[in-house]
């Protein structure tokens, strides 16, 4: 892949991660990903925006060569995390003369990651600007998308924006801008979910911070860039702001078919009552599935058979990550079943307390659901149905 041209003097010089499949080492990447850097020459100066994972430094550095780039003058540094920042030093080394523009907080942190030494930074103020001549970059700061130093950077005459992770998706793609708004929708929403969704309140405030800016496209660090913005800037507004919907997530574990059975007499007593839900069972779940359903959901039910006295470990890990990554959810409840007694329930309850949410009467069976099993579900149905028209959700 060659450098590709966005405007005149404007170029992608990323690298396409096809065969990555994890995120530091947490986060599944079933479609790779890229790590787009950004070149800006100016009549008198020339910026790089971002580099990329140093696993791929040789792809950026074959593409200045191949744009037989021989002078960078500012490498702007929107994030501090190595897939945008870990080719700094090598390109550093290539252009000693180029300056690190970042923010006081990203200086910190590429010193404490990389070692960069104090003196290449040129520390910018939110708003602040740098000329290269007929070219102008603004620097708007915009911490915890998803870190504290992020900040992002406009191209005034050309209405590009810059925002590194915001707005991105994993997804390698040969498009240079969307054309499947599908695919680029899902891997958007899951890149939300599983990176911005626990700074929803911060995406707000940067999302009301840059609305009144004139945008032709926005260039994110990560997947296609938009040439119609307005397709991304909607669906985070919407993924931000909205309320949840009359939405029910069931992750669950079943060792011996009891939880299973509750769970699907549960997502049938729902069904019938007009609530969408969405299943989990957490022994075959893609993690950024079920992230991405917590976007829009209103409660949470977590199935779980009961182990060693609580709750099955990978429904721990899934109450922990949910707790995480901070939904707007406003209620949950515990199904699930025990042979002889436990604490599943107050072990899972306890471990959401970033949930702001209504705790709903759990059902728990002995054994094998029974009659009165199931009329409690039923009954847990008819809660939630009547909690979320309560809410305006249903
Ligand atoms: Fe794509 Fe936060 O790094």
């Amino acid at each position: 892949m060659k450098p590709r041209e966005i405007r005149t003097g404007v170029y992608w010089v990323g690298a396409i991660d096809w065969d990555r499949r994890l995120f530091d080492a947490l986060i599944p990447l079933p479609d790779g990903t890229s790590y787009n850097s950004y070149l800006v020459k100016g009549a008198e100066k020339t910026a790089l925006i971002d580099t990329v994972d140093p696993a791929m430094e040789e792809v950026l550095i074959n593409h200045l060569d191949h744009l037989e780039v021989k002078n960078i003058d500012y490498v702007v540094t929107n994030h501090a995390e190595q897939d945008h920042s870990g080719t700094l030093p090598r390109v550093l080394g290539k252009y000693p003369q180029a300056k690190v523009v970042c923010t006081s907080r990203c200086k910190g942190m590429l010193i404490d990651l990389l070692l960069i030494s104090e003196e290449r930074f040129i520390i910018v103020e939110d708003k602040e600007t740098i000329s290269l001549g007929d070219r102008t970059l603004e620097f708007i700061h915009a911490p915890w998308v998803h870190w504290p130093e992020t900040m992002l950077t406009y191209l005034r005459e050309d209405k590009i924006l810059f925002p590194c992770d915001f707005f991105g998706s994993h997804l390698a793609t040969t498009d240079m801008y969307v054309t499947d708004g599908g695919q680029v929708y899902e891997a958007a929403k899951r890149y939300y979910a599983e990176i911005m969704m626990p700074f929803r309140t911060t995406i707000q405030k940067n999302l009301e911070k840059i609305k009144d800016y004139a945008i032709d496209i926005i260039a994110p660090s990560h997947g296609p860039m938009h040439d119609k913005p307005e397709f991304i800037l909607k669906a985070y507004h919407s993924w931000a702001f909205d309320e949840p919907g009359n939405i029910v997530v069931l992750p669950y574990i079943s060792m011996h078919d009891n939880t299973r059975k509750m769970v699907e007499y549960l997502v049938g007593a729902l069904t019938q009552r007009g609530v969408t839900v969405k299943q989990f069972d957490l022994t075959v779940t893609d993690i950024g599935k079920l992230a991405m359903s917590l976007v829009d959901a209103a409660t949470i039910v977590i199935g779980t058979p009961t182990v060693l006295a609580g709750a099955h470990p990978n429904v721990v890990y899934a109450a922990f990550l949910a707790n995480a990554l901070r939904p707007n959810l406003k209620f949950a409840s515990i199904i699930g079943s025990y042979g002889w007694g436990g604490k599943a329930v107050e072990q899972l309850a306890g471990m959401i307390p970033n949930l702001k949410v209504e705790l709903l009467e759990p059902v728990l069976s002995k054994g094998s659901p029974k009659e009165a099993d199931f009329r409690a579900l039923d009954n847990l149905a008819d809660t939630i149905v009547q909690k979320h028209k309560g809410q305006g959700f249903a």
